[in-house]
């Protein structure tokens, strides 16, 4: 939310009810998932998600940095979020600042209850989180992104962890805020969705809004995260099916 005063904020749902951008209120950022584009670690992702590019890699289960934070009967999930200096308009600070340290707690904190953690005790599942480019709901396309890393990687999990944020822009509840609507709307609402449960693994927000938008805020929510569910499926699908005459030429060779 900017601190700009009532006069300085754009209209930003429009009279035929359409969005700064064109979408309805109901309506997702168009969205690409690659799975495993990076070959050196154990399981990589690319989103692009509207104007959002963002890259996760993972590496693990692996000994476990610094060493005191070991667990004897579980793995542990270390996340780091970083948001590259050239990703926003302003030029970014280098660096952990409090909000990447904060995401990476909260994004670390989604994946711990949804890995196997007891089957890799004394040791350490770490998840990268780039983001190239940013224009709002970055945490939740790390998430995206960083769920496919660890599918690729071999790591099991009780199912994908799709994530969107929800919001209220000009008095409607929307889905998936681009950056003018998380400045400049009412409220600001990241979520992460286990499918298979519909239980909620992460859930924040900046902003205001009652009760009963809250519960249609969630419920649009939850319907994007399955939409967003296929799509990351549909990335793992690509790359680990391999058609039948390609298999056969390559088991030739
Ligand atoms: O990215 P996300 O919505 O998860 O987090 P946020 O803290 O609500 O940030 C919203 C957006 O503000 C980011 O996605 C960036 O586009 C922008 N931002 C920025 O321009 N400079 C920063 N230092 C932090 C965020």
């Amino acid at each position: 939310m900017g601190n700009v005063g009532a006069s300085e904020v754009p209209q930003l749902i429009g009279p035929d009810g359409l969005r700064i951008d064109g979408r309805r209120v109901d309506e997702l950022r168009a969205l690409r998932v690659v799975a495993g584009p990076l070959k050196r670690a154990d399981g990589s992702a690319f989103v692009e998600w509207g104007a959002n590019k963002v890259m996760a890699a993972v590496y693990g289960p692996r000994e476990v940095h610094p060493r005191h934070l070991q667990v004897n009967d579980k793995a542990i999930v270390q996340c780091r979020y970083n948001m590259a200096a050239f990703s926003v308009d302003e030029r970014k600070r280098p660096g952990l600042d409090r909000r990447s340290q904060e995401i990476s707690k909260v994004i670390a904190e989604a994946f711990e209850s949804v890995v196997f953690a007891e089957e890799f005790p004394r040791t350490s599942i770490d998840v990268y989180i780039e983001v190239l480019q940013a224009n709002a709901g970055t945490r939740c396309a790390g998430i995206v992104a960083a769920s496919v890393a660890l599918a690729d990687a071999g790591i099991p999990m009780v199912d994908l962890l799709p994530s969107v944020a929800v919001g209220k822009v000009g008095g409607h509840i929307v889905l998936d805020l681009k950056k003018e609507e998380d400045n400049f709307g009412e409220a600001d609402l990241p979520m992460a969705l286990v499918p298979q449960s519909g239980r909620l693994v992460l859930l924040q927000m900046e902003g205001h809004m009652t009760a009963s938008e809250l519960g249609r805020a969630l419920d649009l929510g939850v319907t994007g995260c399955r939409a967003i569910y296929e799509k990351m499926k549909q990335a793992l699908r690509d790359r680990y099916s391999v058609d039948p005459p390609q298999a056969m030429a390559e088991a030739a060779a």
